[in-house]
């Protein structure tokens, strides 16, 4: 059986910090296969409309700004690394006001299409994991593995909490908390492609477990341990 013929996709979606990210990363190194960021996507074009002062009201004109825009992920030995028409954004899309534009942006149904089009393309040549909110209901319904990766809201915040104190950034826990919350109402309750759970997906609670513990389980599920 060809590989390139019959790739297979694995999706994982789930709320902000509850370790999509650095399990997929894992997931996909250990098995050899391509990561997909979706996230990455919509804080590009995020970072675009800021710099181009774009009203995000204006969704004519943010869809516009998809259209003709380039996002490539290149994941090298577990380092992702996301360009932006050809210029390297990696950092800059991790900002907070860049975090909280994704969002809205992430609303405009004609900003989805383009983004999840890009997106099953790079499904159809490869293996693929590939983590985002609507990757097991709307990108690939009909993906080989779907699993709903959850944690609890206290540790999600401590989590970010201490990538955060990493980057040399202090916060306070209850705002950062706070932020979250606003961000999973925001990903959860708008109308196009919100984050949900999947019928058939598999859910990981990960609240107790570490990331190898959660790839792990998941690999285990799956037969590939
Ligand atoms: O996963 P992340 O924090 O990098 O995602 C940034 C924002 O983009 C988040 O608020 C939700 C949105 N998003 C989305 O709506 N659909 C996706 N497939 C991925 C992210």
């Amino acid at each position: 059986m060809s590989l390139s013929n019959n790739p297979c996709i694995i999706t994982i979606d789930g709320p902000a910090g509850a370790g999509k990210s650095t399990v997929s990363q894992g997931l996909a190194t250990r098995l050899g296969y391509t990561y997909i960021d979706t996230g990455a996507m919509y804080r590009s074009v995020a970072l675009k409309a800021q710099r181009q002062s774009l009203s995000l009201d204006d969704q004519g004109a943010v869809i516009n700004l998809t259209k003709n825009s380039e996002v490539k992920l290149n994941y090298v030995d577990g380092e992702v690394t996301v360009y932006l028409d050809g210029e390297d954004v990696s950092k800059a899309i991790r900002v907070p006001e860049v975090t909280a534009d994704a969002s809205d942006i992430a609303k405009i149904p004609g900003v989805r299409e383009v983004l999840v089009g890009w997106q099953r393309k790079m499904g159809e040549a490869d293996n693929v994991v590939i983590e985002g909110r609507d990757a097991g209901t709307v990108v690939f319904p009909n993906a080989t593995y779907k699993f709903y990766l959850d944690a609890d809201v206290n540790e999600r915040t401590r989590r970010r909490l201490r990538d955060l104190k990493a980057a040399g950034k202090e916060v306070d826990e209850q705002e950062l908390k706070k932020t979250i919350e606003a961000r999973d109402h925001n990903d959860s309750t708008r109308k196009a492609s919100p984050l949900k759970q999947a019928d058939d997906a598999i859910v990981i609670d990960s609240t107790h477990l570490s990331i190898e513990q959660t790839v792990d389980e998941i690999c285990k599920i799956m037969n590939k341990n």
